[in-house]
C-alpha cells in the first residue's frame, strides 16, 4: 500500500474543550504521522471558499459560521492509505450514526460540531493541503 497524505482539521469545539491532544493521539496510535501543523482561526472568506463544494447545500451558511466560531488546527497527517484510514478514524459525519471507537462518536457534540474533518480523496487532500500549506512546511 502506498504512503499517502491527507488534510484534517481539528474543529472548534473541540479546540474549545482542549481536545487536540486526545485528537491527535489517535492519529498517530493508529498510525498517522503529523508532518505540518498549525493552530488558526479562519476567516469567513476562508470557510467560504475550503467548503465552497457545499455552497448549494442547506447548512452552508451555519457550517461556515461555526468553522469560524473558534480556533481550528489544521494538519498534513502521512501514513499508508492515510485518507482511507483517517476516514475511518473520524467515523461518520454525524456522531449519531458513528462505530464505537472513532473520534467522533467519543468526542462529537452534533452533527454540525463534529470535531474533525478529513479529506474524502487523495485529490482533494491535495487540493486542501495547498490551500492551507506551503510545501516547505510539510516535513515528512
Ligand atoms: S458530503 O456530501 O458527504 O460531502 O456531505 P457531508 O460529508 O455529510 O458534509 C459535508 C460537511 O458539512 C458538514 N455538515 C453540516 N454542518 C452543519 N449542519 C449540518 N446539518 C451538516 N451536515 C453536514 C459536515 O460536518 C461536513 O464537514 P467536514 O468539515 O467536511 O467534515
Amino acid at each position: 500500500m502506498a504512503v499517502e497524505r491527507t488534510f484534517s482539521i481539528i474543529k472548534p469545539d473541540a479546540t474549545r474543550r482542549n481536545l487536540t491532544g486526545k485528537i491527535n493521539a489517535r492519529f498517530e496510535e493508529n498510525g498517522l504521522r503529523i508532518v505540518a501543523q498549525k493552530r488558526l482561526w479562519m476567516s469567513r472568506q476562508q470557510a467560504e471558499q475550503f467548503y465552497g463544494v457545499h455552497k448549494a447545500r442547506p447548512f452552508f451558511n451555519d457550517l461556515c459560521t461555526f468553522m469560524t466560531s473558534g480556533p481550528v488546527v489544521v494538519q498534513v497527517l502521512e501514513g499508508e492509505n492515510a485518507v482511507a484510514k483517517n476516514r475511518e478514524i473520524m467515523g461518520a459525519t454525524n456522531p449519531a450514526n458513528a462505530a464505537a471507537g472513532t473520534i467522533r462518536k467519543d468526542f462529537a457534540e452534533s452533527i454540525e460540531a463534529n470535531s474533525v474533518h478529513g479529506s474524502d480523496s487523495p485529490e482533494n487532500a491535495a487540493t486542501e493541503i495547498a490551500y492551507f500549506f506551503a510545501g516547505t512546511e510539510i516535513v515528512g
